[in-house]
C-alpha cells in the first residue's frame, strides 16, 4: 500500500471551469456520420436519418459544443456542397474517400439541437479564404434579407444557426494538409478572415491554428509568428494533441499528460509573450480541440485504403479503446481541469466510430467504449470552479518522463456546493491510501465513491460485451481521512454538506 496527501483550499481557485472542454468532434471521415450519427433506413433513425441510440448515447455523455466538419477533410471542402437539394458528390483527399455530402450543414445543426449541443464550425482556410469564410457566417447567422440568408431560409431554416464559435482552418502547419501555409501566411489570412466573419457577426468567437502538435519542427515559432498577425483579431489558439501505447510500456504511456502539461504552459507562454509585445489588454486562451488517444488502427487502415480505394463509410481510424486507455483519457481530463484559467475549449477527437467513445454496427447496435466513462463523469460532474490541487505521492521515472506522481488528481467546486475530486491512481501494482486535507469546508460528507478499475489493462469493451469495463460505486469510506484509490484507477470522489 502506498500513501499519499491531497490539500485542496476552498478559497484557492484555479478558474471557473468553462464548460465546452468537455466538447468533442465530429468529422467527414470513416464512419463519424454516415452509418455513425446518420443512417437513413436504421431502426432507430428518425425522420431525417439521425440515428437516435447513438444521440441518446451522446446525450449520456454529456458533450456541450461538437466541432464539425474536420479535422483535415474541411481543408478541401465547399461548405456550398453541403446545403441545399443538389449535393455533388466529390473526392475527399485528406481521407482518401468520397464525400456524397448527403449530410451537411443544415443536418448538423438539427443532429446538435437533438443532441443537446452547441455547433462549432471549422471553415477552409486551406484552399479556400476569407471570403468564403464570411460567406457560411452570412448563411449561417444573418437573419434574412441578403442572397445568402434567404438561401438559408429556402433551404429549410427559417432562423439563423446562431453558431458561436468557429475554427480557422485546420492544421495548416501540417505539409499533410491541402494548402498547408508557413506561419507569415496562415497568421494573414487567419486576420483577415476572423476580420470579416467578425464584421458580419460580431458576437462570434474565433480560434486559430496552433500547431498540430508539440512535436512538430515549427512548433513554438509557428505560434509566435502566426499570433504576431492576428492576436487582435482572434480569441483563442488551438492545440490538438494525441498518444499511443505502440511499445506496450503502460508506466511511460501514463506519464504523457506530463507532456500535455508542459504543452498547454508552453502555448499560453506563448500567447503571453505576444500580448506584451503589443501592449494588449487582451488575452487570447487555449482551444484544446482535438485530444485523445489513437494508435490502435493504424495498421488497419493501410489495409483499408489498399483493398478499398475512394469508398465512402470506410471502417477507418476505428480504434478499440481499452482500460488503460480510459486511465490517460482520465489523466488528461485532469490535466484540461487543472488548466482551466487557459484551456477554455477542448474536443476529444473524435464522438462516434473515428478515434471515438462511442461505436456503432451499421444496421445494429450502439455501444459505450472504455473511455466513454472518464468524459462522462466529468462532464457530468466537472462543472463549476476548478481549485488548486496539491498532491503528495511517491514519484518515479519511465522511459521519457522523470518525476512522474503516482497519483493525479483535480478537484471542482460545483455551482450547488458540492466538492468532487477526480483522482488517478498510476501504480499498477499497489493500491494507494489518500489522506485529504480539505480546508476551509467545514464539515463535509463523503456521499459517493466511483471507481473505474479492472484486472486487465487490455480488458475492451465490444457490441456483445459493453459492460466489460465500466464504473462501479464502491461504499465511500474516509476512515481516519483516509481514501483507498485501487491500483490502476480513475476515482470520481463526490463531497456534500453534512
Ligand atoms: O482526428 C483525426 C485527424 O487528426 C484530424 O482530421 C486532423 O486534424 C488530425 O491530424
Amino acid at each position: 500500500m502506498k500513501n499519499a496527501s491531497l490539500i485542496l483550499d476552498r478559497d484557492y481557485a484555479v478558474s471557473k471551469v468553462d464548460k465546452r472542454v468537455f466538447g468533442s468532434f465530429l468529422e467527414h471521415l470513416g464512419r463519424a456520420v454516415y452509418t455513425g450519427i446518420y443512417e437513413p433506413g436504421h431502426p432507430t433513425a428518425d425522420e431525417n436519418g439521425l440515428r437516435r441510440d447513438v444521440i441518446d448515447l451522446v446525450r449520456r455523455l454529456n458533450v456541450p459544443i461538437v466541432r464539425y466538419p474536420g479535422g483535415n477533410f474541411v481543408s478541401g471542402f465547399k461548405w456550398e456542397d453541403s446545403v441545399g437539394p443538389d449535393r455533388p458528390k466529390r473526392l475527399d483527399l485528406a481521407w482518401k474517400t468520397t464525400e456524397p455530402n448527403s449530410f451537411g450543414l443544415h443536418e448538423f445543426v438539427d443532429w446538435c439541437k437533438k443532441a443537446g449541443a452547441e455547433p462549432m464550425y471549422a471553415i477552409n482556410l486551406g484552399t479556400r479564404g476569407p471570403m468564403e469564410a464570411k460567406e457560411v457566417v452570412e448563411y449561417s447567422n444573418h437573419a434574412s434579407g441578403t442572397f445568402l440568408s434567404d438561401l438559408r431560409v429556402k433551404n429549410g431554416a427559417k432562423d439563423p444557426f446562431g453558431i458561436k464559435l468557429w475554427c480557422l482552418g485546420n492544421e495548416m502547419d501540417g505539409p499533410w494538409q491541402m494548402g498547408s501555409k508557413t506561419a507569415y501566411e496562415y497568421g494573414r489570412v487567419a486576420n483577415e478572415a476572423s476580420k470579416m466573419m467578425k464584421w458580419v457577426d460580431p458576437s462570434i468567437e474565433t480560434v486559430a491554428c496552433g500547431s498540430s502538435g508539440s512535436g512538430m519542427p515549427t512548433f513554438g515559432e509557428w505560434e509566435y509568428r502566426m499570433l504576431d498577425e492576428c492576436y487582435d483579431n482572434v480569441d483563442y489558439v488551438s492545440l490538438h494533441r494525441y498518444y499511443g501505447n505502440p511499445h506496450n510500456d503502460t508506466p511511460d504511456f501514463l506519464a504523457s499528460t506530463m507532456d500535455l502539461s508542459d504543452f498547454i504552459k508552453t502555448v499560453a507562454c506563448i500567447c503571453d509573450s505576444i500580448k506584451g509585445k503589443k501592449h494588449s489588454k487582451k488575452q487570447v486562451n487555449l482551444s484544446l480541440d482535438e485530444w485523445n488517444v489513437w494508435y490502435h488502427s493504424h495498421s488497419d487502415d493501410q489495409t483499408i485504403y489498399k483493398n478499398e480505394p475512394w469508398g465512402t463509410a470506410l471502417h477507418l481510424l476505428e480504434d478499440v479503446y481499452n482500460f488503460e486507455d480510459a486511465l490517460l483519457v482520465g489523466l488528461m481530463l485532469i490535466t484540461i481541469l487543472k488548466n482551466a484559467d487557459r484551456v477554455k475549449v477542448a474536443c476529444l477527437a473524435q464522438l462516434v466510430n473515428v478515434i471515438a467513445p462511442i461505436m456503432t454496427r451499421k444496421g445494429g447496435g450502439a455501444w459505450a467504449q472504455t473511455t466513454f466513462y472518464p468524459l462522462m463523469q466529468a462532464s457530468t460532474y466537472g462543472r463549476g470552479v476548478s481549485l488548486q490541487t496539491i498532491v503528495q505521492c511517491e514519484k518515479s521515472d519511465t522511459k521519457h518522463y522523470t518525476d512522474v506522481p503516482a497519483v493525479d488528481a483535480a478537484a471542482v467546486l460545483g455551482d450547488d456546493g458540492s466538492l468532487t475530486v477526480f483522482a488517478v491512481n498510476r501504480s499498477l501494482d499497489e493500491d494507494t491510501a489518500l489522506s485529504l486535507d480539505l480546508r476551509g469546508f467545514g464539515e463535509v460528507k463523503f456521499t459517493a465513491h466511483s471507481v473505474l478499475t479492472h484486472s486487465d489493462m487490455k480488458a475492451v469493451n465490444t457490441e456483445s460485451n459493453p459492460n466489460e469495463v465500466i464504473p462501479g460505486d464502491v461504499k465511500p469510506d474516509l476512515t481516519e481521512g483516509k481514501v483507498l484509490l485501487p491500483k490502476a484507477s480513475w476515482n470520481v470522489l463526490r463531497f456534500g454538506k453534512e
